[in-house]
């Protein structure tokens, strides 16, 4: 029987969307440790969630005048596309607001009642008078007693990284009003945490597996004693407390959104019963991926719940990852940095963020990300090394055909890359295995500069112009490489490692072990290229969209005519020479994309505001006609550039690489960057190019 094994991913708060950080600290490493569990041979359960409740909640909620369930609704729905869009899979993803959640969470806490774990105690909250609330932690502000930061909140201080009670603060106010709030007496509910202070160190003490930086913080916080902590507040949303007298009270945000992991498993077996049962089976092991600001929650406060509840095994490890840096500054959406997944889901390929994100994967330290040596990397190192690599083995494997491993005479570079794939394998199932899953990134990435360098050294191309058992090799083992890397990529580069494994005719997963058993290349496909490169300059050029009013022949040259054209906020006139292409019944009323940054010319005695797109080849001049549906003096995007409108001089434009392109059966100009044609997109519809440049084209 298969061994099970739970992977979570901490629930992300729902008040607003993920950012590289999240992707970063907690969801990518889960995802590749979910996808390695499951392709070398254990069974998986993976959840996580949307926190949906708490201050962070409320407070944007009553910020922006929306109600909280509209709120969560939202960001659930986005970072669930945000999730898709980056392969990042889970069995189940809960709501922290759904009627099963609620559920559970009841019961654990009807549960550590009966066990005597909680108890009901006075304590002193801020008030807001002129609100008539009591103050959740997030809900006060003050200065921070420790190192002097003005805007510290109820609960830490962003700027020295301490806890703080509401009552620690200097100058506390309401951050609604901005009232100086009154501290009364209010009833809540207590887990007793001390109880459970020498259990919790033996725990600690027995995890010699755990990375330091989750042992150290784990032991110094509960060195400075553990205290007993309220697990409700004076809040309105969050799960109700179970308890006559809580009517206006719920449950402590983190207490819940713990027990989600519980609802999690739950869901997936469709069965709370199933998921305690599971969970009390002394060899389930459980791993948690989370930033290091839940270190506490999961190593210590979650422990100590099941410990409490009993009859429940501990989590088996948990992975905290430390910050993803932007330029030395934590990625926080809180204070309006960092870099929103939905943006740079817009620009890059998510394949292309997975491999920026693994590469520089903060694992025992915070790492840096800069967009630039971001680009640069996928471009020479996942472009030209590893999918180069690809198209080349996988380019003369298809032009020889099927090769089988008995009709080989390796020689010494063959056996050598056979022994590298061996080790490369190995090394990343224990690397991934101990959870230093940059480590086998970088291994796998290490292989991928092997088989370009092994191409090279092996000259398969001179080897086959003899078509024997050593071009066999050459080919056989070229193949062999990617296959190696496409199957340990796998959990690296699902969508790449997908595309390449179907070209050599395998469909399914494909396990990962040490020794692969592949007996033929083949290429039932033939390969393709693998990526387009980031291209990333800015264009001085605008085009819009241009409706034709009325066109007249040029009173002094034969060629031309004027163009009257609309775009929708203005009116112009150009000068244009393609009257021996295009009729002028053919023109009128149709929209057509214009060059708007042009400074005006005197053409033969008529002044011309700008310049048609247009491409002329053997067959003639190429004009972009939008479609109907588009709106007069749209602006039109060039694939992802940056555009500006500074004014341009006729030679300035000229220098842009304007070729005609074949679209479909149509022939269409282009702009080339870097051999890379740019789509133009017009409004509703995306106007594809492709095709390869024609040279020696001018434009009108
Ligand atoms: O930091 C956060 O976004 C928390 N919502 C994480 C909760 S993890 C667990 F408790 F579910
Ligand atoms: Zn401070």
């Amino acid at each position: 029987m298969k061994e099970k094994v739970f992977v979570f991913a901490a629930l992300p708060y729902v008040n607003n969307s993920l950012h590289l950080g999240h992707i970063a600290g907690a969801y990518l490493p889960y995802d590749v440790f979910r996808r390695f569990l499951k392709l070398t041979g254990y069974d998986v359960i993976a959840t996580s969630g949307s926190d949906e409740h708490g201050t962070p909640i409320t407070v944007t909620s009553i910020r922006e005048g929306i109600p909280p369930e509209a709120i969560v609704e939202k960001f659930h729905k986005i970072n669930l596309e945000i999730f898709n869009s980056m392969s990042i899979e889970f069995d189940a993803y809960i709501e922290t607001s759904s009627k099963l959640h609620k559920e559970i969470t009841t019961k654990f806490l009807k549960k550590l009642m009966e066990k005597g774990y909680i108890y009901e105690a006075e304590m002193t909250q801020p008030f807001c008078v002129k609100e008539n609330i009591f103050l959740a932690d997030r809900y006060v502000k003050g200065t921070c007693p420790h190192c002097g930061f003005e805007s510290a909140t109820g609960d830490q201080c962003e700027n020295c990284g301490r806890p703080l009670e509401p009552n620690e603060l200097i100058n506390p106010i309401c951050i609604f009003d901005q009232t100086a709030p009154e501290f009364r007496k209010t009833k809540h509910l207590f887990f007793k945490l001390s109880a459970l202070q020498e259990d919790l160190l033996k725990y600690i003490d027995s995890k010699l597996n755990w990375r330091q930086n989750v042992l150290n913080f784990s032991k110094n916080f509960i060195s400075k004693g553990l205290k007993d902590r309220p697990i409700t507040r004076d809040l309105n949303w969050g799960v109700e407390v179970p308890f006559p007298g809580y009517e206006d009270k719920r449950i402590y945000v983190w207490f819940e959104a713990l027990i989600g992991y519980l609802t999690g498993v739950s869901s997936v077996l469709g069965s709370q019963e199933g998921a305690l049962t599971l969970w009390q089976d002394n060899d389930i092991k459980y791993y948690h991926f989370i930033g290091k600001d839940n270190i506490a929650f999961h190593s210590i406060i979650w422990p100590a719940m099941l410990l409490a509840h009993g009859n429940m095994t501990l989590p088996y490890n948990v992975a905290a990852n430390e910050f993803l840096n932007y330029k030395g500054e934590k990625f926080s959406k809180s204070r309006g940095k960092g870099f929103s997944m939905l943006k740079l889901l817009e620009k890059y390929d998510s394949e292309f963020l997975r491999f920026g994100v693994l590469y520089n994967l903060p694992e025992e330290h915070d790492s840096d990300f800069s967009i630039e040596e971001f680009e640069n990397r996928v471009n020479t190192e996942l472009i030209d090394k590893f999918g180069n690599f690809v198209n080349r083995a996988l380019i003369l494997a298809f032009k020889k055909g099927a090769v089988s491993s008995d009709q080989i005479a390796q020689n010494e570079l063959d056996q050598d890359a056979e022994n590298t794939i061996r080790k490369s394998i190995s090394t990343i199932i224990s690397e991934v295995e101990g959870l230093h899953i940059r480590n086998a990134f970088r291994s796998w990435l290490d292989l991928a500069y092997y088989g370009n360098g092994y191409i090279t050294n092996r000259k398969t191309w001179e080897a086959c112009k003899k078509d024997d058992a050593n071009c066999n090799a050459a080919i056989y083992t070229g193949v062999k490489l990617v296959y190696a890397l496409a199957v340990s990529g796998q959990i690296f580069l699902p969508k790449t490692t997908k595309k390449i494994l179907s070209w050599l005719g395998y469909e399914e997963p494909v396990e990962i072990k040490e020794d692969l058993n592949f007996p033929v290349a083949k290429l039932v496909t033939k390969p393709e290229r693998l990526f387009e490169k980031i291209v990333n300059k800015e264009l001085n050029l605008q085009l819009r969209i241009a409706k034709v009013e009325e066109i007249n022949d040029h009173p002094n040259a034969e060629k031309l005519y004027l163009l009257d054209l609309d775009l929708g906020d203005s009116k112009r006139r150009i000068v244009s020479g393609i009257k021996n292409s295009y009729s002028k019944e053919s023109l009128r009323g149709k929209k057509i994309v214009v060059v708007t940054n042009l400074k005006s010319a005197n053409i033969r005695g008529e002044t011309s505001n700008g310049m048609l797109l247009a491409a002329e080849d053997e067959n003639g001049i190429h004009l972009v006609f939008a479609p109907d549906s588009a709106n007069t003096g749209d602006a039109v995007k060039i694939g992802d550039m940056q555009t500006n409108s500074t004014e341009i001089s006729i030679e300035e434009f000229r220098k842009f690489n304007i070729k005609t392109a074949k679209r479909d059966s149509d022939i269409v100009p282009a702009l080339y960057l870097e051999d890379r044609p740019l789509f133009l997109e017009i409004q509703h519809g995306r106007l594809k190019l492709d095709g390869s440049p024609r040279e020696g084209l001018s434009v009108k």
